[in-house]
């Protein structure tokens, strides 16, 4: 193999960019052209990509976002979108490409591999929701990003003995609110894989409170039911009875942003080399990803045949741990 692109595409994490840099650097090592894409797939049916240099990855290894952008593209979920972006692969004679995203993003790696076009995934969402992987590209940043937070929340909790609902990313995932929420000592944790009713909600707050607690700290996942909310105008309405009052905090797309923590620069990187390795093997249709500290294959039919799911025994311990 001559020549190869890369891509990254659906919501960024950091740790996209050691990633494209680890991409790069090694294939030029292999002897290969390196195209990087702009935009994901939509860069890719616009023909938005330029030749890539060692120099071009320059300094980025520190830098959050992707200095290549990213986007989720409707396009390409068309069989007019693909052959148009094969047109433009085969006519920069790109003959692999690795693709750096979440489970959308395989869905649409999967296709090129169908129509012949090689190609390697690689996880990157920091909603850690990929199969195949026990961390994706982004996951650990944007946890130290919500530990920050939950601590300086609690800080000025304590002080007013309130209760705080801390929402965090993850539409269908609830992996990041779970971790941060024993990593940051929460009293509840609200994930979609568990519905939690708003009365028993109002239980735990008040049990914290008549344990003597100074806070009460809830961290809510974005797509936990019921969801932020819901529950904060429950809790708003039985106040005094409660005995802290409530105040809420959304974190949002901080989350996504800062530079990459050690684990995401090696674990980007460590993908990012083998993903060449493995097209310049001839490899196609498969996601590198990091099992048991161990960089594994998985077809990727197989990432995107079911969700993840979470350890409902992490859910356990942080009740035992809240008390
Ligand atoms: O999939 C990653 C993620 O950050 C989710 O946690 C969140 O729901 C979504 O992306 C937000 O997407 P956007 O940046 O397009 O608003």
């Amino acid at each position: 193999m001559r020549c190869i692109g890369v891509l990254c595409s659906g919501g960024d994490g950091p740790g996209f960019n050691p990633c494209v840099r680890a991409v790069v650097r090694t294939g030029l090592g292999l002897g290969m052209r390196i195209y990087g894409i702009q935009r994901g797939y939509a860069g890719l049916i616009a023909c938005e990509m330029q030749e890539m240099t060692a120099r071009s990855v320059g300094g980025i290894i520190g830098r959050g976002g992707t200095i290549l952008g990213t986007a989720r593209s409707p396009e390409f979920a068309t069989p007019l979108g693909r052959r148009e972006a094969l047109r433009n692969l085969n006519k920069q004679s790109i003959e692999g490409l690795v693709v750096i995203g979440g489970d959308g993003s395989m869905r649409g790696a999967i296709e090129l591999h169908k129509l012949g076009f090689p190609v390697v995934g690689l996880p990157g969402s920091i909603d850690n929701d990929i199969v195949g992987t026990d961390m994706a590209i982004g996951v650990d940043t944007a946890l130290n990003t919500v530990i920050e937070a939950v601590d300086k929340i609690k800080d000025t909790a304590s002080s007013h003995q309130r209760a705080f609902l801390i929402e965090v990313m993850g539409r269908a995932s609830g992996y990041l609110a779970l971790m941060s929420g024993i990593a940051g000592g929460a009293e509840l944790v609200l994930i979609p894989e568990v519905e939690t009713p708003l009365e028993k909600v109002a239980a735990e707050l008040q049990d914290a409170y008549m344990r003597g607690k100074a806070h009460c700290i809830i961290i809510v996942a974005e797509g936990a039911k019921p969801g932020t909310q819901a529950v904060t105008e429950y809790l708003q309405a039985h106040q005094e009875e409660l005995g802290f009052s409530v105040r809420v905090t959304v974190l949002g797309h901080v989350q996504r942003g800062g530079s990459p923590t050690a684990f995401d620069r090696l674990l980007a990187t460590r993908l990012g080399v083998d993903a060449v390795q493995a097209l310049h093997a001839g490899k196609s249709g498969v996601m590198i990803g990091l099992m048991g500290n161990k960089l594994t294959e998985t077809p990727l039919e197989e990432v995107v045949a079911k969700p993840k799911g979470i350890d409902l025994e992490f859910y356990r311990i942080a009740g035992v741990l809240a008390k």
